[in-house]
């Protein structure tokens, strides 16, 4: 078979990194090179990425045009795990990659299924690339994975699974608790990835990847019977989001460099998608045209939620982003 050059954005991150891992496990596949920014180009994580035989390739991509488009040469598919705040770095990409030749382009999706057109931010900075694509008749995947198991758990009264929490006391049940939504293990989105790009099938097409698809309501009760404890809970009616919503969007316009507001209006974004809306399910992906990952590689079976909760209680759960203090940004009432 004739190896893929692939050509990761954000290798040292935690999508990237679960990207990478899934590549990196089909060596008969995929050849795979890491694009780093020059500010970076030094830190150790991308010298992990060096002793794990990828190669590197550093461009600044808000530097010229022609310097971005000589670093994809050669490459057959470009993989965008940029940050949520760096969405739009990729317009340039998405530009260079045309030139370049790119065979597929996957642009930073990544996250639950949600519409265009005002129900969040983060979606809204992401159709921006995907309409460029479109218009640069630059071929692409769009790859969407719900939420992550990693953060969709409440905390125990105990606090035997603080350990692996972005952010503490977590209780809160939103708009009942009822709505269901798609969740995915972060490890299993490389090993989907690497499935999702071989796959002719899946060019020009979005695509969404899950494990599971659970209520909170659920999640609370699997919890509860697997670790023997009673978690409290914090309702946090419907018209709550949706005022709560308003309000950080209403502030962001006059304070946009407020960083904790910022994170926190995502939030309410995820929250109002979520769980008022209801946007992150298999039946309203396949409504927007998504092809179901589960459907095209029925031998792959993705972590479960339970099977994720009892690595937690044994004390084998790793909180992502290890470095961040995100629980000091979110500004939960
Ligand atoms: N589904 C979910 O539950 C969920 C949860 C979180 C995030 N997400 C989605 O996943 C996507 C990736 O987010 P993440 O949180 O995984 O990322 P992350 O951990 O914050 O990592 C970001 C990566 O992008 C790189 N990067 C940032 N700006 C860059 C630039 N200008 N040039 C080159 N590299 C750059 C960073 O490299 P450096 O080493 O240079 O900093 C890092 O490798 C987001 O867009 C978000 O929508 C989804």
């Amino acid at each position: 078979m004739v190896k893929q050059h692939v050509l990761l954005l954000g290798a040292t991150g935690e999508t990237g990194g679960s990207i990478l891992n899934g590549l990196l496990a089909d060596p008969e596949s995929f050849d795979v090179a890491a694009l780093v920014r020059p500010t970076s180009a030094k830190k150790s994580q991308v010298q992990d990425l060096v002793r794990r035989g990828v190669t590197i390739r550093v461009v600044d991509l808000d530097g010229a045009l022609e310097d971005v488009v000589g670093s994809l040469a050669g490459i057959d598919v470009l993989i965008n795990a940029i940050g949520a705040g760096g969405q739009l770095a990729q317009l340039t990409l998405a530009m260079a990659a045309k030139q370049a030749g790119v065979k597929r382009f996957v642009p930073c999706a990544f996250a639950t299924v949600a519409p265009p057109g005002g129900v969040m931010q983060l979606r809204d900075a992401k159709e921006e690339i995907y309409q460029l694509i479109r218009r640069l008749y630059l071929p692409y995947t769009v790859i969407d994975v719900g939420y992550w198991h990693q953060i969709s758990f409440p905390t125990l009264p105990s606090g035997r699974i603080d350990y692996a929490a972005v952010v503490l006391n977590m209780i809160e049940i939103h708009a009942e608790g009822t709505m269901p939504t798609m969740l995915t293990d972060l490890r299993d989105i490389g090993p989907f990835v690497a499935r999702i790009i071989k796959d002719p099938r899946t060019l020009n097409k979005f695509v969404v990847a899950y494990a599971d698809v659970l209520c909170e309501n659920e999640i609370f009760a699997l919890m509860e019977e697997m670790s023997g404890e009673v978690i409290q809970r914090k309702y946090v009616p419907a018209d709550a989001i949706i005022d709560s919503r308003a309000r950080h969007m209403a502030t962001l316009k006059v304070e946009p460099d407020n960083g904790a507001v910022r994170f926190t209006s995502i939030m309410d974004d995820y929250m109002y998608s979520k769980y008022v809306r209801g946007d992150n399910t298999p039946a309203y992906a396949a409504y927007l045209g998504y092809l179901d990952a589960r459907a095209l590689y029925p031998e792959f079976r993705p972590r479960s939620f339970r099977d994720f909760f009892a690595e937690l209680l044994e004390g084998k759960g790793v909180k992502p982003y290890p470095a961040l203090d995100l629980a000091a940004l979110y500004q939960r009432e």
